[in-house]
């Protein structure tokens, strides 16, 4: 990956992170964002001299327009992107209200749609140009209590299925990866939520996946650098599910 340079949104902690982190270890340079510049400032003195930050918060258009302003005044091209934002909140279809929906449309939906249109033009200045979706398990089946989620990431699928046969004869690739569980704070946070308290939901969760175990951010993000890379060129249009075989599913 020496010599390209990666736009890894929300990537302070986390997924985003995990995918940062292998993408330096594997040579890139990384531009990460995030909504606390204190968090970014710790994430790049961890993630070392290969990387930046800019703070924005991928929910907003305005902050997606600067991000990318800095990036192109920072590289001129882009050679990969992978789209991440936070997680929308957890509610059943009783909790949730319009605002809910909203929000969710926003960070979920556009946050991909919007990253994706601004980070084109950069992408087309790359000979190995790559963009990659940060979505779901939940695109295969829905998971309780997430309704949002169920809803919202289907669509980025959607348009990420359907671009696919719109800029992949221009050489850019597209891909999506669908996380089951990776522990990381957002992970936590639902845990600690749960009717049956935090340690017997996750024991409960983790007996339902076949390794018997959540993966790490560092087992997701090194699958990330893989579909970002050269490596996997001919990789177009997928999902790929890092979910330990919690998925059932024969497709
Ligand atoms: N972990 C899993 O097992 C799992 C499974 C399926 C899907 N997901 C989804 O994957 C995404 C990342 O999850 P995670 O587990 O890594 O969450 P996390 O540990 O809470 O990390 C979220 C990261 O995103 C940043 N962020 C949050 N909202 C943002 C926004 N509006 N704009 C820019 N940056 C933002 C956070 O920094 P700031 O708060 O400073 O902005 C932080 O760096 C979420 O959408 C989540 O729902 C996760």
């Amino acid at each position: 990956m020496k010599n390209k340079t990666i736009l890894v949104t929300a990537a302070s902690r986390g997924l985003g992170y995990g995918a940062a982190k292998a993408l330096v270890e594997e040579g890139a340079k990384v531009i990460i964002c995030g909504r606390s510049e204190e968090s970014l400032k710790n994430a790049i003195a961890s993630l070392g001299p290969n990387s930046q930050y800019f703070v924005a918060d991928v929910s907003k258009s305005k902050d997606i327009t600067e991000l990318i302003d800095h990036v192109k005044q920072a590289t001129q091209k882009l050679d990969g992107l992978f789209a991440n934002a936070g997680g929308p909140p957890p509610g059943t279809f009783s909790d949730l209200s319009d605002e809910h929906w909203k929000s969710a449309f926003e960070l979920t939906l556009m946050s991909s749609v919007r990253l994706t249109r601004e980070a084109l033009p950069l992408l087309r200045n790359s000979d190995s140009p790559s963009i990659l979706y940060s979505t779901s398990i939940s695109v295969k089946e829905p998971i309780q209590n997430l309704l949002l989620s169920n809803a919202m990431r289907p669509a980025v699928v959607g348009m990420m299925r359907t671009i696919s046969d719109e800029i992949g004869p221009e050489g850019i690739r597209v891909n999506a990866i669908c996380p089951g569980y990776v522990y990381t704070k957002r992970v936590d946070e639902l845990l600690a939520k749960s009717r049956e308290g935090s340690s017997s939901a996750k024991d409960a969760i983790e007996a339902r996946i076949p390794l018997k175990r959540m993966g790490t951010p560092e087992e997701f993000g090194a699958v990330c650098a893989f579909l970002l890379s050269p490596v996997a060129s001919y990789v177009h249009g997928a999902l790929l599910l890092v979910d330990g075989g919690l998925y059932r599913g024969m497709m």
